[in-house]
């Protein structure tokens, strides 16, 4: 069996061993059309290996800590665009203690306000999870009621006689900061934030490439997690876990183990989002016997129970059309390039793109993917054994296609879930928030130097954070 970098070359600095097997950029390497640079911008420093403290994800202090100097200062994704896409829609948007009001008041304004009655503060919009269009917001409590534009439509004239000291003019709906970023609607509750563009840096430019202001949230489900909120999103800041995790992945989906997949943070790790790209279906070059490219197409469309879920099976044809010398991957990349991939800009799509899963995150809480992958992961409550995780697919429309209606929540019960592999992660971060609490103090966790520096880097940001150091 191969050596790995690392016993090949005993002098590598911490953080700079890797898998055995082709890593993204050798793959790069064999494109046959231009590599955007994007994919190229591929940064990694080594953040070093300390212990990570568990009381991030169990304490009720530190749970209120971020409440106090994370979630009260940071922005935040509220909504898409396309949630309120007329004059007088809006939607709630709840973290934490806090609950907003996002409205369309003019065609290409969004306003945010706090969602709760000046007179004895009620909330005002209860519907927490429709959208909604209303020409008003009526107080259910009192009945009285503002414009969509937040300012004072009326006292009803029964109760007026109480509030002469009311100024009519100045008893609008306080707003919160509202910016928006390609079809995201962000809020901020605090009034001195730098702007949005400044907070989210270079990774506008990334998604240059891959735009979201025209996809079609296409799905949205929702679903209360037993963990901490962090806990359930680094489910997918590293893939090795697919190895015991999500067994049927190993030879089927992915062909791999999740181990060659590359982890970048930026700007030393001080930049506010990173970015995971896994492999795609390779031969697994850790298994105990050597698998050719037939053998592993053969693995994927006969054996992986998770490709036909995936349809990729309808996309790729069968196992008998791979050519002397095809690749899998080339395979794939193939067919989905003659099924008219959608939303690239400047240039053909690479086969990794086609066929890997890159994955980026922007501080603290949202995951968009160049593909149609969305997640959002929010606390529930002040609960830090509790979380409201988020799946939506967001879908590049061919050129000219009218969007649909975005889709609604839809909140899973208790024993509904999001699919197979989606479950098994849901259950897994479960367990592990019971186990955390289960170690001996003080517990501290030991990170992989590579594999788990998305983990780190978020952890890093969230104490400067938490500490007031940003
Ligand atoms: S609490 Fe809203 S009108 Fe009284
Ligand atoms: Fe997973």
């Amino acid at each position: 069996m191969a050596k790995t970098k690392q016993e090949m070359d005993s002098k590598l600095a911490p953080g700079e061993a890797r898998s055995r097997g082709k890593q993204i950029q050798d793959l790069l390497d064999e494109e046959t059309v231009e590599v955007p640079w994007q994919l190229r911008d591929a940064e990694y420093t080594y953040l070093g290996s300390e212990p990570l403290d568990r009381d991030h994800y169990i304490s009720q202090e530190w749970c209120d800590k971020e409440t106090e100097n994370l979630w009260s200062r940071v922005w935040q994704l509220a909504c898409f665009e396309q949630d309120i896409p007329e004059v007088g829609d809006h939607i709630v948007y709840d973290i934490v203690d806090w609950s907003f009001i996002l409205v369309r008041t003019e065609p290409d304004t969004i306003k945010a306000f706090y969602n709760s009655c000046l007179h004895r503060g009620r909330r005002l919009c209860t519907n927490e999870l429709e959208p909604a269009n209303k020409p008003e917001f009526r107080c259910p409590f009192h009945g009285i009621t503002w414009n969509v534009d937040g300012s004072l439509k009326a006292i009803p004239p029964s109760i007026e006689f109480d509030f002469p000291h009311v100024d009519k003019e100045e008893f609008g709906l306080p707003e919160v900061k509202c910016e928006r970023w390609d079809g995201f609607v962000f809020i901020n509750i605090d009034d001195d934030a730098e702007p949005l563009m400044d907070f989210l840096g270079d990774i506008t430019k990334h998604f240059e490439r891959w735009p979201f202001a025209n996809r079609w949230k296409a799905t949205h489900s929702a679903k209360i997690v037993d963990s901490n909120w962090k806990l359930a999103q680094e489910a997918f800041m590293e893939a090795f876990h697919v190895l015991a995790t999500h067994p049927q992945m190993s030879i089927g989906l992915l062909g791999g183990d999740g181990s060659n997949t590359e982890y970048n943070i930026y700007d030393n790790g001080d930049a506010n989002w990173s970015r995971m790209t896994m492999a795609p279906p390779m031969p697994n070059p850790n298994l105990p016997y050597e698998l050719t490219e037939q053998e592993l197409i053969e693995e994927m469309f006969f054996r992986g129970e998770s490709v036909s879920e995936m349809g990729v099976q309808k996309m790729a044809g069968s196992a008998e059309d791979l050519p002397e010398g095809m690749t899998t991957r080339k395979l794939l990349a193939d067919a989905a390039r003659k099924n008219g991939p959608n939303g690239f800009v400047g240039g053909e799509p690479t086969d990794v793109e086609l066929t890997s899963a890159i994955q980026y995150h922007i501080f603290p809480n949202i995951s968009p993917w160049p593909g149609p992958i969305f997640y959002r992961h929010r606390p529930y409550g002040r609960d830090p054994d509790k979380c409201i995780m988020e799946i939506m697919m967001m879908v590049s429309l061919p050129e000219g296609a009218e969007r649909p209606p975005a889709a609604k929540i839809n909140w899973l019960g208790p024993d509904e879930h999001f699919g197979n592999i989606f479950n098994q992660d849901v259950e897994n971060v479960a367990q592990v928030q019971r186990g955390l609490k289960a170690a001996k103090p003080p517990g501290g966790l030991t990170l992989g130097n590579y594999q788990d520096i998305k983990v780190r880097w978020h952890h890093r940001l969230l104490e400067k954070w938490v500490n007031r150091e940003i």
